[in-house]
């Protein structure tokens, strides 16, 4: 057993940096960005190199037009041909090709250009040049290099700019994802997430993050992740709803935003075992309200990934005026028209199986209803029995649930789940017994309806659900950077 015990209290270290240093680098490290835009990269410099000219990134190149300029990367790319070589170089926040002629830098400088390996770490100084056919609109002319680390000739670096199958890009996603597209996807997936906690904190939602040790399901017993909890039993969070349920009941409207996990043994393209949920509740919402904020929530998001990360969309060729149409107010249908929908477009042959009446969506269903619309289709009042138990039936007619999916358009089917929640005791204690809940386990669920219990709503969005469709990808796993699939572990 180990003893709790204080830090013992003495003198703050920072033995081995100048204060001077120090301040830099905490300034760096707290300076907040003025404006809620996200900030541009900010170059660091590396405290061992003493380079003739300031750091700068490629992302804001364009700022020293004329000037020299020191750059830290790696080589992404070599070309040469006689006395010039043309180096691409890449730092994280975008690339640029460099020039070197062999008489306008030294003979070691070229050499070691010319013999330069793929993915090699370099610091480049080199002066910035305008350049209308260039991508990015500049070109560096190299004046200096240092070789941080050369990848050597008998251990190339493995993913070349041939095309490579998935899986062997896959089991090496620690370095696929220095490829411009995958890069790309992943500064978009991280402007997903930062809108998606600025809407809620613009709008005075407060976050509370659940825990992620659970004691029991939210989301149906066949997908729980079990863990060894000191010999009992407990599970990895499928869904944070019931904790945001009590944080509302406390603080009126919060949001959470973590890992969930789901221990699918579905192999689809929309699945992942673990993967990011930002979960809103609040106190007095109906899901009328629900849906009104779901719409202008997923509108902010895309807004903002056209506004703030358009050269990204670009790199991987999204179709921008696709994302453009994407503004409240959306499309509602309830479930019963949903479903006469999909029963008209399997007697025109658009879909191969009839749908049958009171289940869930399947995938080939919700692919077919979410191309019907230039913007996501709110689903809304599905039949109770095929719904989680914690939702509250429709008071005009109780054997539907107050819930509603959106499901986002070009075939990507569900990015939302949400619902109205059950507010009766008695209903809440009678459903617990009817899905066979361990009781013991949700008393304290039962006591937010026991003291003071109002109607409340929220919804669950899967981040890489959303990034699945604002990147439009084939497959969630290119979504976030170390994906966890039925068959995949590694890296
Ligand atoms: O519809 P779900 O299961 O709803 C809930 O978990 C609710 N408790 C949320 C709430 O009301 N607070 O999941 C919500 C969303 C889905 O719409 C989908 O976007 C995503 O989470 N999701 C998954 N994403 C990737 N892989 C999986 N296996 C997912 N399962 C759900
Ligand atoms: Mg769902």
């Amino acid at each position: 057993m180990t003893v709790d015990r204080e830090p013992s209290p003495g003198p703050a270290r920072y033995s081995g940096t100048s204060g001077v240093a120090f301040l830099r680098r905490a300034e760096s490290l707290f300076a907040m960005p003025e404006e809620t835009a996200p900030a541009q990269p900010e170059a660091t410099q590396l405290e061992t190199a003493q380079p003739a000219a300031p750091v700068a990134t490629i992302a804001e190149i364009g700022k020293h037009e004329g000037q020299s300029v020191t750059l830290q990367g790696w080589l992404y790319n070599l070309r040469e041909s006689g006395k010039l070589v043309f180096p691409i170089f890449r730092d994280g926040t975008g690339s640029i090709q460099g020039v070197a002629h062999v008489k306008s830098v030294s003979p070691e400088v070229f050499e070691t250009l010319k013999h330069l390996t793929q993915e090699s770490s370099v610091i480049v100084t080199g002066k910035v040049r305008a350049d209308k056919r260039a991508p990015g609109g500049f070109e560096l002319d190299v004046e200096n290099v240092r070789v941080v680390q050369r990848v050597p000739e008998s251990d190339p670096y493995p993913i070349t700019l041939k095309d490579h199958g998935v899986d062997f890009l896959q089991e090496r996603r620690h370095l696929w994802m220095r490829s411009p597209r995958q890069a790309a996807i992943l500064r978009i997936r991280a402007e997903i997430m930062r809108a998606a906690a600025e809407y809620f904190d613009m709008h005075g939602y407060i976050r509370t993050d659940p825990p992620v040790l659970t004691p029991a399901a939210c989301e149906g017993t066949s997908t729980l992740f079990p863990v060894d909890y000191f010999g009992e039993p407990a599970y990895l969070t499928q869904s944070g709803q019931l904790y945001v349920e009590a944080t509302a009941l406390a603080l009126g409207k919060v949001y959470s935003f973590g890992p969930t996990f789901r221990a699918e043994k579905s192999k689809t393209r929309r699945h992942l075992t673990e993967f990011w949920m930002v979960e809103p509740e609040v106190a007095f919402m109906d899901l009328d309200g629900l849906m009104e904020l779901a719409e202008n929530y997923i509108s902010h998001i895309v807004g903002s990934v056209v506004k703030n990360r358009a050269a990204e969309l670009a790199v991987i060729g999204r179709d921008v005026a696709k994302l453009e149409a994407v503004k409240a107010p959306f499309p509602r249908l309830r479930y019963d028209e949903a479903v006469e929908l999909l029963n008209q477009a399997h007697k025109n042959g658009q879909l191969e199986q009839p749908f049958s009446y009171g289940n869930d969506f399947g995938s080939p269903d919700e692919t077919w209803l979410s191309s019907q619309y230039d913007r996501p289709v709110m689903v809304h009042r599905y039949p109770a029995d095929v719904k989680a138990f914690y939702m509250e039936p429709d008071p005009k007619d109780p054997r539907y649930a107050l819930c509603v999916d959106v499901l986002a358009p070009e075939g990507y089917g569900e990015v939302i789940g949400g619902s109205q929640r059950v507010s009766s005791y008695e209903l809440l204690s009678k459903r617990i017994d009817e899905h066979k809940l361990p009781r013991q386990a949700f008393e304290w669920y039962l006591d937010l309806r026991r003291y003071g219990s109002v109607p409340h709503s929220g919804f669950g969005m899967g981040i890489e659900r959303v990034v699945s469709w604002v990147c439009a990808l084939d497959h969630v796993r290119e979504t976030i950077p170390f994906p966890r699939m039925l068959n995949r572990m590694y890296p």
